[in-house]
This record gives C-alpha cells, sequence and structure tokens, in this order.
C-alpha cells in the first residue's frame, strides 16, 4: 500500500470522526429493538441463496469494508492453490504468526538484539505483488515471548525493550501497514484488579499505563497505521463476556481521556457454534459505544468452533453457517466496523484443529473453506452478511 493512500485513510478517519459517531449512535439507536436476541442453531429451511459470483473480498468492498484473513508463511509457500485462494478473496492478510516475538517455527525476536523479518517480508511482498493490505499483529502481548524475554526482562529494561521492539518493527513496514495490534489481550477480569486489566509481565514491569506507552510509541513509529487494541470474549449474552465488554468500555474511555492515539477496537469474535446465548441486541449496543467513542472497530479473527456440534456433517456446516450471518448482521449494521478478517481460510490450516479438535477425531469445519479448498455454506453466509450490509 503507497503511502499517499494510507496517509488518505488515516485523514479520513480524522476528518469524518465526529459525523460517523453521529450517525453511529443514531444506527445503533434505530437498530436495537427489532431483532430477536438469539442465534438460530440448525434451521434446514433458513436460505442461503446467493447471486453473483463475486470474492468475499469484492463483495464487501463494494459496502466499503475490507475483508482478509490471517496467513502463515508455511502454508502460502507450501500450497500455490492456497496462495491463490487467498488472493482471490482478501483484501487484507494478518500475519498469523510471524510478526509475533516467537510463535510456532517462526522467531521475529531470536534474542533480544536481532530481528528476523524474513518470513513477515516475503508475507507482505506477497500482499503487495497481490495488491492487498497488510495489518500487523501483535506488538504487545503476553504470550509468544520467547525464552529469552522471560530469563531477562526485568522492570530496569522492559521500556527499552518495548521501544526498541515497536520502533524496530513498525519502523521496517511503515507506510505499508493499515492497521496493526498494537496491545492484545490486555484485560482479564479473572485477575480481579480494579481496572480490570490482566496481570502480564508488561504490566508487572511498566504499571498500567503500558497500554498508553505502546500506543504512543507506535504513533511515533508509524503515523499512518491504524492503531488497535484487540480483544477476545466480547460477543455472548453470558456475564463472562458482558464483564470483558464493560472492562473494554472503561479501558477505551480512560485511554480517549488521556489522549491516547488509538483509533480502533479489534473484536477478536472466536465463535463456539453450539452456543446460543448470542443477543443481537446487546451486541449492537456494544459496538454502538464503542463507535460513539469516535472509534473504528475491526472483527479480527472471526471463526466458528464446531468441536461441539454432531458429527453431521451438513448439520454442523448449516449451524456454522447460521453462526457466521447471525453475527456479522449484527455487526455489519454499525458503520463503524470497517473490517473483516477470519482466523484462517482454509479448515486445511485452521489453529482449531490443534486447539479445539472433535472428541470423535473428525477433521474440525470452522471456516469458510474446506480441507480442499472448495467454499461451504459458511462461505455463503459471509457473501450474504457483506451483500445484505449497510454501505460505509
Ligand atoms: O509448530 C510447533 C511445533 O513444532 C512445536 O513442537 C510445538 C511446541 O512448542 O509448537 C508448535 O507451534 C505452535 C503453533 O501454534 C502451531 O501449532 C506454537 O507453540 C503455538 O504457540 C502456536 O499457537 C498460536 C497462538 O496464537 C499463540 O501464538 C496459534 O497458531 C494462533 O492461531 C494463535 O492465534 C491467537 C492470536 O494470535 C491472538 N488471539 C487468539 C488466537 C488464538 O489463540
Amino acid at each position: 500500500m503507497d503511502n499517499n493512500k494510507l496517509l488518505t485513510r488515516r485523514n479520513t478517519l480524522k476528518l469524518c470522526l465526529p459525523a460517523l459517531v453521529g450517525m453511529g449512535t443514531a444506527i445503533g439507536a434505530n437498530f436495537i429493538g427489532e431483532l430477536e436476541p438469539t442465534l438460530a442453531l440448525d434451521n434446514p429451511k433458513r436460505s442461503s441463496s446467493l447471486s453473483g459470483n463475486k470474492s468475499l473480498k469484492e463483495r464487501a468492498a463494494a459496502k466499503g469494508i475490507i475483508f482478509g484473513s490471517a496467513v502463515r508463511y508455511n502454508d502460502l509457500t507450501s500450497s500455490p492453490g492456497y496462495a491463490k485462494l487467498i488472493a482471490r478473496e482478501c483484501g487484507i492478510l494478518v500475519p498469523e504468526w510471524e510478526l509475533k516475538w516467537v510463535c510456532g517455527d517462526k522467531a521475529l525476536r531470536p534474542n533480544a538484539r536481532d530481528f528476523d523479518f524474513k518470513p513477515a517480508d516475503w508475507i507482505a511482498d506477497f500482499g503487495r505483488k497481490n495488491k492487498i493490505l497488510l495489518r500487523g499483529h501483535t506488538l504487545v502481548w503476553h504470550d509468544s515471548l520467547p525464552k529469552w524475554f522471560e530469563e531477562q526482562a526485568n522492570a530496569k529494561n522492559a521500556e527499552l525493550l518495548l521501544r526498541t521492539h515497536i520502533k524496530t518493527v513498525m519502523g521496517h513496514y511503515a507506510g505499508k501497514v493499515h492497521s496493526w495490534d498494537v496491545v492484545n489481550e490486555a484485560l482479564g477480569w479473572w485477575d480481579r484488579r480494579p481496572d480490570g486489566l490482566r496481570n502480564t509481565p508488561w504490566l508487572k514491569f511498566l504499571g498500567k499505563d503500558y497500554i498508553d506507552l505502546s500506543f504512543r510509541l507506535a504513533a511515533e513509529a508509524d503515523p499512518n497505521a491504524l492503531l488497535t487494541y484487540n480483544e477476545f470474549g466480547l460477543d455472548y449474552n453470558t456475564p463472562e463476556d458482558e464483564a470483558k465488554r464493560q472492562a473494554v468500555l472503561k479501558l477505551l474511555r480512560y485511554l480517549k481521556s488521556k489522549g491516547t492515539p488509538i483509533h480502533a477496537l479489534g473484536i477478536q469474535a472466536h465463535l463456539s457454534a453450539e452456543i446460543s446465548t448470542f443477543s443481537q441486541q446487546k451486541f449492537r449496543k456494544f459496538l454502538g459505544e464503542v463507535a460513539s467513542l469516535g472509534l473504528k472497530i475491526m472483527i479480527t479473527e472471526l471463526d466458528v468452533a464446531d468441536n461441539k456440534l454432531p458429527l453431521d456433517l451438513r448439520k454442523r456446516d448449516r449451524t456454522v453457517a447460521r453462526v457466521y450471518e447471525d453475527y456479522l448482521s449484527a455487526a455489519l449494521d454499525e458503520k463503524a466496523v470497517i473490517m473483516v478478517t477470519t482466523w484462517g481460510l482454509s479448515d486445511r490450516y485452521t489453529w482449531l484443529s490443534e486447539f479445539a479438535p472433535r472428541k470423535d477425531r473428525a477433521a474440525v469445519r470452522p471456516l469458510p473453506f474446506d480441507r480442499n479448498l472448495q467454499p461451504k455454506l459458511a462461505w455463503n453466509a459471509i457473501a450474504r452478511a457483506f451483500d445484505r450490509a449497510p454501505k460505509r
């Protein structure tokens, strides 16, 4: 993505926020109260019909929304067919492993001094060649920190480690990244802190304002990128998710009151097909409250785990598809939602195979394309949600 397009995007964001905020609230008010509060589980009669043969990227773009997926260097380089599918369907890519401090067989930070950008550079180059935007994930997280960090980081050197990491990594991609997950999963009501923050090494070493500091360093390192706070567990009508939503709103209000340069909330949206306590009304209300803070919203890691569903493949695919369509129809009604990325595009490469396997050992089917890279009902559901979304 060249520089002036990025500048346009950031400035557009600055200019139109007040107007959008007004619209966002108005839309939120009209929308709330008209919808059934729960997700339909398997309903064979519900239509999955679709018109045209446009890709998800094209259907989203027609409404001013960016659609894409998490990708891994290993998968793109080992399967030309998958690379082709990603290029056709995605308007944005997010490296699933390659921009973390360490993850899988990749180490952006092999030691305290060095940075290995090669795998992430390959993905960035793949995106550039295919005119696909890039998003960065993630700079500051408690997970996927290398052994040397656990052994060497302390209250004395943590700020320098943070500054060096953000400056070097974001500087390496300055002007080439649509948005960054600057801080990931900083909240944890289970740690019972009054501010709702999770006890992470960063909090331990730097105190609660490590979040504000991270965003300020990020804004300096790449003034063009949209800076995002990314979180999970914000989706369902459960006490835990409600607590998380309130904690996120409290954090966002605190950061906005400090003038922290934050532009968006990332909602991971790792959904589970067997859970029916999704209230479109409650979720829409939350999105409206985030938008009223002048923030954009990105659905950053969307997938629908089917490991708890009965084995029947057609029933599983129908239920997963309904969850996608009901969730996205609520989310996309909020015009502050500007991007949707799934956490992988094909069941062949989902993290859920390993992290949420089925007891019957059948292959999981959480994503829009199956293991043979064929579209599933979930693809139709996402396409329909984009086709019916209001234009941004
Ligand atoms: O491939 C290696 C294997 O060779 C090694 O023996 C094994 C033991 O260390 O690790 C394997 O790599 C694992 C990799 O997944 C592949 O399974 C890593 O340890 C493990 O950390 C990695 O997990 C990733 C996880 O983030 C932690 O970074 C997942 O792939 C990835 O999908 C997941 O994504 C996160 C987002 O970044 C943040 N939101 C939640 C989301 C899901 O947890």
